[in-house]
């Protein structure tokens, strides 16, 4: 059982506050969405999770270890996995090399052994032709492929950035099918970001509301789509 937590994390750029004392935790086998307007502070959050950026204050914990100061590379193989907002797929490697990287690197597997278990996820998220280059794919295949490359590190823990941002619907369907499908046999913690509601709604056990980089609200879905702060500042006041 992992657990990631954060107390009172705060990150400035110059005067602004991009994420502003925020405490939450998450552990395996659990769903967060992560949503709140354009510029909210998803986004940092998961890089000072990832340790792309350092906090201007507060602490993250990771099974009851301080890994705030830590360095990107040791929070991976820590077990803390991300995908990002804007993609940047390897383009001189395949589809599947671009998997198999993960699981040499990270997971210190075979170039063999690293080749069987990226077929193996490919055939699980439905990815065919494994030997095309990355120029060659659809948008739904780059996003599955991003999937596809967090989970070759063998997280404890993802965070996935807007990944169904450009799919259809019945492609969003798909996405979420395999997220909980993911999630749920690699007793996964997974933190969502979603702009989409309904994917919110039908992915996550509880969210978690940013506002200017504060929580402005906590719990599941459907309790939290009728706070009234929730409506004013996210959605508009528009219904869910
Ligand atoms: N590297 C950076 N330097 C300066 N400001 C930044 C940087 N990254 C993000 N910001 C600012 O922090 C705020 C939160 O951004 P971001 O985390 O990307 O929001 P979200 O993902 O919720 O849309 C925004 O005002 C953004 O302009
Ligand atoms: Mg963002």
């Amino acid at each position: 059982m992992a657990e990631l937590s954060t107390r009172n994390l705060t990150k400035r750029f110059g005067g602004l506050v991009a994420v502003s004392n925020v405490s939450f935790s998450i552990h395996s086998g659990e769903i967060l969405g992560i949503i709140g307007p354009n510029g909210a502070g998803k986004t940092t959050f998961i890089n000072l999770i990832s340790g792309i950026f350092l906090p201007s204050e507060g602490q993250i914990l990771f099974d009851g270890r301080d890994i705030t100061n830590l360095p990107p590379h040791e929070r991976a193989r820590l077990g803390i996995a991300r995908t990002y907002q804007l993609i940047h797929p390897m383009e001189d490697l395949n589809l599947i090399e671009n998997i198999m990287v993960g699981f040499i690197f990270a997971g210190g597997h075979s170039l063999r052994e690293a080749r069987r278990k990226a077929e193996a996820l490919c055939a699980e998220m439905g990815l065919r032709d494994l030997e095309r280059p990355v120029s060659r794919l659809t948008m739904l295949e780059v996003k599955k492929m991003e999937i596809a490359k967090a989970i070759a590190v063998e997280p404890k823990v993802l965070f996935l950035d807007e990944i169904m941002a450009g799919l259809n619907s019945d492609e969003t369907k798909e996405m979420i099918a395999i997220v909980k499908q993911l999630a749920r046999e690699q007793n996964l913690a997974v933190g969502v970001v979603e702009h989409v509601m309904g994917v919110i709604r039908e992915l996550t056990d509880r969210v978690i509301v940013l506002e200017s980089g504060a929580i402005i609200a906590e719990g599941p879905y459907a309790e939290v789509s009728k706070n009234r702060r929730v409506i004013e500042a996210y959605l508009g006041g528009a219904a869910v």
